[in-house]
């Protein structure tokens, strides 16, 4: 990018940034404080640029005054990146590992925190549907993002995701032929609604909102990496809480429980694909 964020000192910047957040915490209730500054800076950059604005501090000006401007700003800040059996070797070993002991539950409750546009917990469903597992569960599916959750809810997915998201199904030890859970019509592909009866798409704030239920498995995955260490220590906190004793708690790839506050509730139950399972 052509950055003119090269030529401000660093501490203005901080400040700058600082007073942006808080700005829009003050006039429009969204909580970024403790999300990581590197992020934050990189994505309110990127927004200035479009913009054509020359500093930070001008970018505060027109948020505080302008809701349009806010709301694309809303856009850049949310990372709404995801895919299908993202990480299939993680959906694999849930399907040999955790599966097994959900079929003991009776109505087994699983929370996608940080869903995005439903991909993940679209996956899920397939996975469940597969293990005959779906009929008794619920997913609830949430985000911050209200734009992601109405594209979550339509289900449609690129057309250019489907070699993708076929690749990883198959990897993710798929049963039958990831076609036959969606239909392709005048270039629009999109999941069998039978797929969602089981879904609540809903909106909930990590930073903000309280637990909702009490989940059997919880999934966060590539979502606190975006939050600084104490933001991320509260959230794990509300996992925690709302987490069955015995429970599951994935998180994404590049993440890990180690060194957070609840680090010592969990065993690793799957190291390697970031699944851990809640102390009794
Ligand atoms: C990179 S996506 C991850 C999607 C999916 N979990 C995956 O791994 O593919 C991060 C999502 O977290 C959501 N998010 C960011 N802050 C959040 C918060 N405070 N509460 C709930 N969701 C949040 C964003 O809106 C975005 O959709």
């Amino acid at each position: 990018m052509t950055n003119h964020s090269h030529d401000v000192d660093p501490d203005t910047e901080k400040i700058e940034i600082a007073l942006l957040l808080e700005g829009i915490f003050r006039k429009y209730g969204h909580d970024f404080r403790r999300y990581s500054y590197s992020t934050m800076r990189r994505r309110v950059w990127h927004r200035i640029h479009l913009e054509g604005l020359p500093t930070v501090s001008a970018l505060l000006e027109k948020v505080l005054h302008d809701g349009v401007l806010f709301h694309r700003l809303l856009r850049d800040l949310v990372i709404p990146v995801t895919e299908m059996f993202r990480d299939p070797d993680m959906f694999l070993s849930f399907r040999r590992n955790v599966v097994p002991i959900l079929r003991e539950i009776p109505y087994v409750r699983i929370w996608h925190a940080g869903c995005s546009t439903g991909e993940e917990a679209y996956s899920m469903a397939v996975l469940l549907h597969e293990e005959g597992l779906l009929d008794k569960t619920r997913i609830y599916a949430t985000d911050i993002s209200e734009d992601a959750l109405s594209r979550a809810k339509e289900g449609f997915i690129p057309i250019d995701r489907m070699k993708l998201y076929t690749k990883n199904y198959q990897a993710s030890g798929g049963l039958a032929s990831f076609s036959d859970y969606y239909v392709a019509e005048h270039g629009l592909v999109m999941l069998k609604p039978s797929l969602r009866k089981n879904i609540v798409f809903a909106r909930h704030n990590l930073v903000t909102d309280r637990s909702f239920n009490e989940f059997h498995v919880i999934l966060c995955r590539n979502v606190m990496i975006y939050f600084d260490g104490e933001l991320r220590d509260r959230v794990h906190g509300l996992f925690h809480e709302s987490l069955a004793s015995g429970g599951f708690l994935t998180v994404g790839s590049k993440e890990s429980i180690t060194f957070t506050s609840r680090s010592g509730c969990y065993d690793a139950f799957d190291d390697r694909n970031r699944i851990y399972r809640k102390n009794p």
